[in-house]
């Protein structure tokens, strides 16, 4: 911790003490005050004693302010109170029995991280520079759709907090903010996660509009074309009381003409993103037309790393859409090993699915991967508490990153070594 930040939670506690002694506060305005006091520090929280000595703070199983998490996964029953359930529901949602969606994280279990001893940490760098753009984190978000369904603020508030905390980020073709307004927001360009639709048109007007906006990445999404079962959705739709029509019109057309990138676009032609029967010529194609890198998104074996190489793609994203594509039972960070060795150092590996902590990420560096991204945490801190929410998320994960950074003794992220992990 900074000398800075001793001196602000210095102040802040005899402030409290202040506070505390006053004849004039009762102890639930104490409780409040501190509330915000306290833990209004990203570094305070959990990570020093002091918040032992504080006066107890009830929080109950819902926290009810960012700076009450203790850790990203609190922030998942809040975002559960803030939205209608259909639309947790959708947040929510793997695909049949979520045994995927589980298995990405829990695989985390199963991997051990062998720390070093007697290095000097102090100072620690976890910057990594992908297509030489740098970023001050190997942590990226996840393309989410549909963010307006969980915010008002939608990727703006994500991209402004992304900013703060200096985290790359991949837009979604359906998101429910343009790209022009994202890049302004994160003040940088952000990668454009393409879904193609059956329109070449459509589709190459899209790679231009994310290209003009100054995308140094189109991220192909190659999981989505077998349909897929979201029962915790379809479950939770039930409880929704409110009559979806009134939003989703139905048809395709419909759907897909309320996503701003869409706009001036005609979609009429346009009868899927998904099942569009695309192949590797389809890569082929749209490899001529993208100027900048093309990453492909929900490569899980080997063969198809394989042959992402033979056609031309800049980097892959190791994903099974945490576990909403389909019931594999494949973790991503088992499927990682298999991918980085077909690779084998030729282009950039990310990976993403059950991220949740520090530690989880640096597992994945050891492993070969460049960077993690995370979708449903960042989402959680937005539904449940808009910008500061999704800041809040970002800084427990980095600061959980830094710890465990400092206890395997790497000062850089290029010392993070396989040897810092026993798998199996
Ligand atoms: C609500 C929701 C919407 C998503 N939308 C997209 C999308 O539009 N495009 C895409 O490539 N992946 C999408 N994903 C998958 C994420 O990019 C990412 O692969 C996944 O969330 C990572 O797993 P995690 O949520 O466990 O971190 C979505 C995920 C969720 C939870």
């Amino acid at each position: 911790m900074s000398d800075a930040s001793d001196a602000r939670l210095t102040d802040r506690r005899n402030f409290i003490r202040f506070l505390a002694a006053s004849p004039v506060m009762t102890p639930t305005a104490v409780r409040t005050l501190v509330g915000s006091l306290t833990l209004g520090s990203t570094s305070a929280l959990a990570q020093s004693y002091d918040v032992l000595r504080a006066p107890a703070q009830a929080v109950g199983d819902v926290i009810a302010a960012p700076e009450q998490a203790l850790n990203v996964m609190d922030f998942e029953p809040a975002a559960k109170k803030a939205l209608p359930p259909a639309h947790y529901g959708y947040l929510a949602s793997g695909v049949d029995g979520d045994e995927t969606l589980r298995a990405n994280h829990e695989a985390f279990s199963k991997i051990r991280i062998r720390t070093r001893r007697l290095i000097d940490v102090r100072k620690i760098d976890t910057s990594v520079t992908i297509f030489g753009q740098t970023y001050a984190t190997p942590i990226m978000l996840a393309p989410v759709s549909s963010q307006g369904a969980f915010h008002p603020e939608a990727e703006t508030a994500v991209a402004k907090a992304a900013k703060v905390k200096g985290n790359g980020m991949i837009l979604s073709t359906v998101g429910s903010t343009s790209i022009e307004d994202v890049t302004e927001a994160r003040g940088a360009p952000v990668w454009y996660m393409l879904y193609p639709t059956d329109d070449w048109t459509v589709t190459e007007a899209l790679v231009k509009r994310a290209e003009a906006a100054g995308a140094p990445a189109i991220v192909l999404t190659v999981d989505r074309q077998g349909g897929r079962n979201t029962e915790t959705l379809f479950r939770l739709r039930r409880d929704d009381t409110r009559n979806c029509k009134d939003c989703h019109a139905g048809g395709f057309a419909n759907e897909v003409s309320r996503k701003p990138m869409f706009d001036d676009l005609d979609v009429s032609k346009v009868t899927n993103l998904y099942g569009t029967g695309m192949t590797w010529d389809y890569v082929d194609r749209l490899r001529k037309i993208v100027k900048g890198k093309l990453v492909l998104k929900g490569i899980v074996t080997h063969e198809d790393a394989e042959e992402a190489l033979k056609h031309g793609v800049d980097a892959i994203i190791v994903s099974n859409h945490g576990g909403r594509a389909e019931e594999s039972l494949y973790p991503t960070i088992e499927a990682l090993p298999e991918v980085v060795k077909a690779v084998n150092g030729k282009i950039p590996v990310l990976v993403d699915g059950g991220f949740r902590r520090g530690t989880d990420v640096i597992k994945a560096l050891a492993m070969g991967a460049t960077a993690v991204c995370i979708g449903r945490p960042y989402c959680w801190g937005l539904a449940a508490f808009g910008e500061p929410g999704v800041a809040a998320v970002l800084a427990i994960m980095q600061r959980e990153f830094d710890t465990i950074m400092k206890q395997v003794g790497a000062l850089r992220i290029a010392d993070i070594t396989p040897d810092m992990v026993s798998v199996g």
